[in-house]
């Protein structure tokens, strides 16, 4: 049997968890709406809310705060970081901003103005999928959005290597229906969060890029899980079997123009982001325009310059393969110990989150009643671990229509924050969901006391029916 790899790293700070009781928990959860997201985080014994901003910073990125240049301009901190992009994915101008909406914010109406420049009258952009915030920007942009997700992604069941890929075929006749002139931009998200951190197959992002390219269309890389998707190239795709990290990186980026990155996931920082681009050109300077009165002048982008100097030792651990090994297998060690026990999850497990199929645990219970929550719910109650729905509740309403947005599935995503956590949590959270599971039919649907317009899951409220 090959020998199971510990952790690569030892432990050198801790932090204290608190336990609560049942009744706690049940007093705190009230308060909160039955929202989880508006609990203390005190209130909470395992935090699996989201893997962005809660990973465990290296000794290194600390020690490299430490001799940060905090010049207002120009300072030396930028510089080690955008060397440190070029070094790793080929692009040479580099925005920091505060955070992956920071980059989006900026970007997103230079794309939409350029389009209508060219022409268009309803902009829209085309991805594998859309991060929640990703579509809000777009749609604060006066854009729309269209997510093409590749059909293997939706049957949770079904075993696929590559379940974050666009379903080709359709973004080549959305281009053909829509006319290419409409389409501000084609944006690869990569793993693809919104169905389970799932691995985009270079292949796919190579013949989306070029379709994308042919018709004029700019591509942006939403680079948010960037190397643990060359993670999986390198592990699924028995040509890349030998091939570094970096080199795999690098090849995944020379199928983009531009890309958004939130340093908050792969980059293992608290707070920071990127906005990148391959040219010196119009939409480099649009959104450097755009950078100042939002996010901060072009060299720090609402970031100090120690933020600057743990992202960019963040990004080049991002790229150790032991690193990842390591974190990729605590995810799949949590899925394999749910599986074995019949709970459904989307498989194969994708890279930061195992997500949990409620559709399937409860079919009786419609979207609009919020499958998913009241898994996330009951398992707050039960153990005090916080995790988050992914479903019709984040889908929200058409914004023209009003209607409630079909979702795809709904899922509670148990999010693993990156050297954080042991796998001793991990059984803890296991044997707590599989106790809920097992008695999910006597869980009661939601309902709305309070439904914010937009980017519901965040601040509702909910009563039981
Ligand atoms: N893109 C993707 C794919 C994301 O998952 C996120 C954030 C963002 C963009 C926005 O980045 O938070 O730094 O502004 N995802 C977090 C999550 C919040 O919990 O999945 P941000």
């Amino acid at each position: 049997m090959p020998v199971r790899m510990p952790e690569p790293y030892r432990i050198k700070m801790v932090e204290p968890l608190r336990t609560t009781t049942p009744d706690y928990r049940q007093q705190a959860l009230h308060t909160a709406g039955l929202n989880p997201f508006l609990l203390r985080a005190d209130d909470v014994f395992i935090d699996l809310l989201t893997d962005s901003g809660t990973g465990a910073m290296s000794d290194r990125q600390w020690s490299a705060m430490m001799s940060a240049d905090e010049s207002y301009a120009g300072s030396r901190s930028f510089f080690k970081l955008s060397d440190t992009v070029e070094r790793l994915f080929g692009f040479p101008h580099t925005i920091p901003v505060h955070q992956g909406r920071g980059a989006e914010q900026i970007l997103f109406p230079c794309l939409v103005e350029r389009a209508r420049q060219r022409g268009a009258t309803a902009p829209v952009f085309i991805s594998n999928h859309h991060f929640d915030t990703t579509k809000a920007h777009v749609e604060i942009a006066g854009a729309m959005v269209r997510n093409l997700i590749c059909p293997a992604a939706l049957d949770t069941a079904r075993h696929d290597d590559w379940k974050g890929n666009f379903d080709l075929a359709a973004l080549a006749s959305d281009i053909e229906r829509l006319g290419a002139e409409q389409v501000a931009a084609v944006v690869i998200t990569i793993t693809c969060n919104s169905v389970g951190g799932q691995p985009v197959a270079m292949d796919n992002m190579r013949e989306a890029a070029s379709m994308a390219r042919r018709h004029g269309i700019p591509v942006v890389i939403d680079a948010a899980r960037f190397s643990e998707n060359a993670y999986f190239i390198q592990q699924r795709d028995p040509r890349y079997r030998e091939q570094s990290i970096h080199t795999i990186v690098r090849e995944m980026f020379d199928c983009a123009d531009i890309f958004t990155l939130s340093a908050k996931k792969d980059a293992m920082v608290n707070i920071g982001g990127l906005c990148c681009f391959r040219e010196d050109g119009e939409l480099l300077r649009a959104a450097q325009l755009r950078c100042v009165p939002l996010e901060g002048f072009i060299t720090y982008g609402g970031l100090a310059g120690r933020d600057l100097e743990a992202m960019a030792v963040g990004l080049d651990e991002a790229c150790d393969v032991h690193h990842l090994a390591s974190r990729i297998a605590q995810v799949e060690y949590l899925a394999e110990r749910l599986q074995k026990a019949g709970v459904p999850i989307q498989t194969p497990v994708g890279g930061h989150a195992v997500f949990v199929d409620a559709g399937k645990i409860r079919p009786d219970v419609p979207g609009h009643h919020f499958p998913a929550q009241m898994l996330v719910n009951a398992l707050y109650l039960e153990s005090g671990v916080r995790a988050t729905e992914i479903g019709s509740l984040m889908m929200g309403r058409h914004p023209q229509t009003g209607e409630q947005e079909p979702a795809l599935f709904e899922l509670m995503r148990l999010t693993i924050p990156r050297r954080t956590y042991t796998d001793n949590h991990m059984d803890y959270v296991a044997d707590s969901l599989i106790e809920v599971v097992q008695r999910a039919a006597s869980l009661r649907p939601l309902d709305f006391t309070y439904e914010p317009a937009v980017l519901r899951q965040f601040t509702a409220r909910f009563k039981e029916i």
